[in-house]
């Protein structure tokens, strides 16, 4: 498989998304939360989606919520890989107030398009989306205190580059705090090929003892996987597949 054909697949799939605005999981799954069409008032506490445009709201396609569990402080720097519509990048700026600058990464034209409408029509000063992979990311070295992704590290496929590339960018000291989903076990390669499932946040999964490692191997360390929930009523799950979970990481660069 090349990385360029998943990327291919996984934005086309967005950028309809971001566009229609509709669910982006399978019509098997019966189920919204995942990828699915304004899932927010199931991941977020209601008190935090207070005074959030219905526009980012419903366009919440994550599989939790990072933001809460990066805990975050005011000033801090903060990157969101794969922004999305900017729910986790919105939630994230209020938190670091305005001496704090939150940047989300996509690589979407249409949903960064979407984003920056929804900025724009907020009033919202301290974020600012870029277009770029995550696996190659657009943020100088060292620049930023807290990384955090919302369903997006499990449709890249080089997830390595992915930590190695939030590693770098982050300062000596920070942290990453990931929801995504994993497996226990692996996909096989011929499940792993159905690129459609892929970008629906399925078969690009991969077995939780995997991810932390390549956390491990990017230079992570404090590595916890802090929640952990079964994901079939979220995903489609069909026979011969792993168990699927939506997860919460974290870890820090020591
Ligand atoms: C499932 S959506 C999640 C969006 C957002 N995090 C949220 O919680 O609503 C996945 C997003 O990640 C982006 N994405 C997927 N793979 C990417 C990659 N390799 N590099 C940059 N963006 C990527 C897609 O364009 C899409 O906007």
């Amino acid at each position: 498989m090349q990385f360029s054909d998943v990327h291919e697949v996984v934005q086309e799939r967005y950028g309809t998304i971001a566009v229609t605005r509709s669910g982006c999981c399978g019509p098997a799954t019966g189920a919204a939360e995942c990828c699915g069409e304004g899932n927010a008032t199931l991941l977020y506490d209601a008190n935090l989606l207070d005074g959030l445009p219905a526009d980012v709201t419903g366009l919440s396609l994550g599989c939790g919520d990072p933001v809460t569990i990066a805990g975050l402080a005011a000033g801090e720097r903060v990157l969101d890989l794969g922004s999305g519509g900017g729910i986790d990048c919105f939630l994230a700026a209020r938190q670091v107030g305005p001496d704090g600058y939150v940047i989300g990464v996509d690589m979407t034209p249409a949903m960064l398009a979407t984003a920056n409408a929804n900025k724009e029509r907020m009033g919202v000063h301290n974020v600012e989306f870029r277009q770029g992979q995550i696996e190659m990311l657009p943020v100088d070295d060292a620049s930023v205190d807290v990384v955090m992704s919302n369903c997006v590290i499990n449709l890249a496929p080089d997830k390595l580059a992915v930590f190695r590339e939030a590693y770098r960018v982050l300062r000596t000291g920070g942290r990453i705090a990931v929801s995504d989903i994993v497996t226990e076990g692996e996909f096989s390669d011929e499940l792993r090929a159905d690129l459609a499932r892929w970008a629906e946040c399925v078969t690009g999964a991969i077995d939780e003892g995997t991810y932390t490692a390549l956390m491990a191997a990017a230079g992570f360390v404090e590595i916890a996987v802090t929640d952990k929930q079964d994901a079939d009523a979220i995903v489609a799950v069909q026979p011969g597949m792993p168990r699927v979970f939506s997860a919460r990481m974290t870890a820090v660069k020591r």
